[in-house]
């Protein structure tokens, strides 16, 4: 058979980890056609002629396969995977920013449509969590999940751990080392993992959040002194999402640092490692560790979307209302 034919939108870390891949792998079966980014002239790993800027030209080549959306702007993002799913395009995205700001209404428009939105790589990197939640999970009630779904914060708190760094340096190890993001205050502050965990929620529970309705702390104001302090009570200061159902049925979704104890196994998830910890009713517990960021990572949750749209896979949200929408503020309570 053909190898499939990937329109890339956007060439930073986690574009250039898929190009990266593929090209190691070319029996992988998908070739990279076309390569549209924003700014003309910037220095690139690739000739120049590799690239194009008009990305409406992307959008409606029906020569194309399937589009891979990893751009940074999430405005943008949605506009652009919305138009292509109004198209009835085959769409990979990676942008969890966007992903939790307008979930109900991508469903609803592949819903109306033929198109397909697949988006593994937005949640803890290389971890299949998503699919493990939509796919395997489907019919199990869970009582909770508690995960480290943020790289950067995780690799800056191992690193002071480690040798006393400060905060600062440690952030800019992790910023070259392509973990962060670009305005790094949404890893540190935990808005990135507020992102994550409001699309666990939807996958989990069915239950679709703004990310407002989310608390998050981040770890600006943690010091080495801290983290020194909670090894010497065997604990270490982790950044940890939890969603939980409550008695009543509603579900509770915060991410906030916490001490993290080595009864749990969220211990042994250090430097830029994610890990979730699925309760499930029947199946009891489990515990999913990977590499949560980096090109590679990612780019490789990326090659698993493409592999899986070839097959025909796509989400279930079989917790979902038919019709999805945000739950309103007075169904959302945050007990600390
Ligand atoms: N900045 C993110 C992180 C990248 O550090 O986890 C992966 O989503």
């Amino acid at each position: 058979t053909q190898p499939w034919r990937v329109g890339l939108i956007g060439f930073g870390c986690v574009g250039q980890g898929l190009f990266d891949i593929l090209n190691q792998q070319p029996e992988a079966g998908f070739s990279i056609a076309r390569i549209v980014v924003k700014t003309p002239g910037k220095v690139r790993p690739l000739p120049s002629d590799r690239f194009e800027y008009d990305v409406q030209a992307v959008l409606t080549d029906d020569t194309l396969d399937v589009l891979v959306e990893v751009i940074d702007d999430a405005d943008a993002a949605f506009e652009l995977v919305a138009e292509a799913l109004r198209r009835g395009r085959r769409v990979v995205t990676a942008n969890k920013a966007m992903l939790a700001r307008h979930l109900p209404e991508l469903i609803r428009l592949q819903r109306e449509g033929q198109g397909t939105l697949l988006y593994e790589a937005a949640v803890c990197g290389s971890i299949p969590v998503i699919r493990t939640l939509d796919a395997y999970f489907s019919t199990e009630p869970l009582r909770r999940l508690t995960g480290i779904l943020n790289g950067s914060s995780n690799y800056v708190l191992t690193r002071m751990g480690e040798d006393g760094s400060d905060y600062s340096p440690a952030l800019a190890e992790a910023q070259a080392l392509g973990f962060a993001e670009t305005d790094p205050t949404l890893d540190m502050g935990a808005f990135d993992p507020r992102s994550k965990a409001v699309l666990l929620a939807a996958h989990a529970y069915g239950a679709f959040l703004q990310p407002e309705q989310v608390l998050n702390l981040g770890i600006e104001g943690i010091s080495a002194v801290d983290v020194a302090f909670a090894a010497s009570q065997s604990q270490k200061i982790k950044v940890v999402a939890g969603l939980q159902r409550l008695p009543d049925g509603r579900v509770t979704v915060l991410v906030t640092p916490q001490l993290i104890g080595p009864e749990s196994p969220l211990y042994t998830v250090d430097q830029e490692f994610n890990g979730v910890v699925i309760e499930a009713d029947f199946a009891g517990e489990q515990f999913l560790r990977g590499r949560g960021a980096g090109g590679h990572p990612t780019g490789s949750a990326v090659l698993a979307d493409l592999a899986a749209l070839r097959q025909g896979f796509a989400y279930q949200y079989a917790k979902a209302a038919a019709a999805p929408t945000y739950a309103s503020d007075l169904e959302v309570e945050i007990y600390l």
